[in-house]
């Protein structure tokens, strides 16, 4: 038996975009991403909007049809053959609890509807009792069930979205800026939930955001991506305290230090510019035309990422 839950290998997920009449042009929104997840770890992964993140949680678990590249869930491969079963055990929770639940069904029936999809009860009162059990694990009452998702404030509908993603009983969840919409008092509680949820449960996680702070206070390990790539991964200790991707300590620069000290000491990049279209995709390594320390052999080939030295990979010529 493997610790390994899920594991990615060369994922692509490229998307024709027309140029013209007869002529298109691919999007490489994920373009050879790898990774893996323990049992019971959270993967943070993090990089600026529009750096392929979303793509990569939809592609891995078969919402789009990835261009290349593999996903095993516990040592199976998933295939159209076996998604179906597999969907039980791979869950989304989505960034947006307002547009995710439909305002015209209770939070029983939100809640319900995918032990209905999958018939995980034996009679009504099996469904009641589940469905209550659901929501008290997320930490609201059995008297919430009979009420309208609109009746409740953003924090609440996300645990709504959340006791129905573990409606199926999962052991993989991907929250995409799961906490991003919520006011930061009520980001803390939604993340502890997530810490609780996964001590209880033992979940594994793929934790989406564009915020490191909210990455870091979440995740085991870290990636973090740049047009499509990862361009470098740690675990969360070593990645703050030694970044060594000029992408990775540009994000960490803008993240605030209470140790004064520490704070000198730090490496700092501010970033110039914005992120290239996903369309024009610099040559070589794709940061280089933001990167201070970038050189010839950075726009002629693309760093492969590497291990340099217990489990931090990172993509870089010159660093
Ligand atoms: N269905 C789609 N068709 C075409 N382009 C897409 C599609 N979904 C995402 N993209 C593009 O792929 C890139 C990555 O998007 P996304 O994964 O949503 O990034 P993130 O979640 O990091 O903000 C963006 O340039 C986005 O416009
Ligand atoms: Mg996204």
């Amino acid at each position: 038996m493997s610790d390994i839950l899920i594991d990615v290998r060369h994922l692509k997920q490229w998307f024709p975009i027309r140029t013209g009449f007869f002529s298109s042009t691919p999007l490489k929104a994920v373009d050879d991403v790898n990774f893996t997840i323990k049992k019971g770890e959270t993967l943070g992964l993090v990089g600026e909007s529009g750096c392929g993140k979303t793509t990569v949680a939809r592609s891995m678990l078969q919402l789009y049809k990835p261009t290349a590249g593999e996903v095993y869930f516990d040592g199976t491969l998933i295939s159209k053959d076996n998604i179906h079963a597999l969907r039980r055990e791979m869950q989304m929770v989505f960034q947006d609890p307002y547009s995710s639940l439909n305002p015209r069904m209770t939070v029983g029936d939100i809640v319900g509807e995918p032990l209905d999809v999958h018939k995980l009860y034996a009679n009504r009162q099996e469904r009641k009792e589940r469905i209550e059990e659901l929501i008290s694990l997320v930490g609201l009452n059995s008297e919430h069930t009979r009420r309208y998702a609109h009746e409740f404030s953003g924090g609440q509908r996300q645990r709504i979205g959340i006791a129905r993603a573990l409606a199926v009983n999962p052991q993989f969840i991907a929250c995409d800026e799961s906490v991003s919409a919520l006011d930061v008092s009520i980001q803390a509680q939604i993340l502890n939930m997530f810490r609780d949820l996964q001590e209880k449960l033992g979940l594994s996680y793929l934790f989406i955001a564009h915020d490191i702070l909210v990455v870091n206070h979440m995740s085991d390990r870290v990636a973090v991506m740049y047009l499509g790539k990862i361009i470098e991964t740690a675990d969360t200790e070593e990645i703050n305290g030694h970044p060594v991707h000029p992408y990775t300590v540009s994000l960490l620069s803008a993240v605030p230090v209470p140790d004064p000290r520490s704070a000198r000491e730090r490496k700092r990049i501010i970033l110039q510019g914005d992120v290239p279209s996903p369309l024009k995709v610099p040559s070589g390594c794709a940061f280089r035309t933001r990167c201070p320390y970038a050189t010839e052999q950075c726009a002629a080939e693309t760093p492969p990422l590497v291990d340099r030295g217990g489990g931090h990979l990172v993509a870089c010529w010159n660093r």
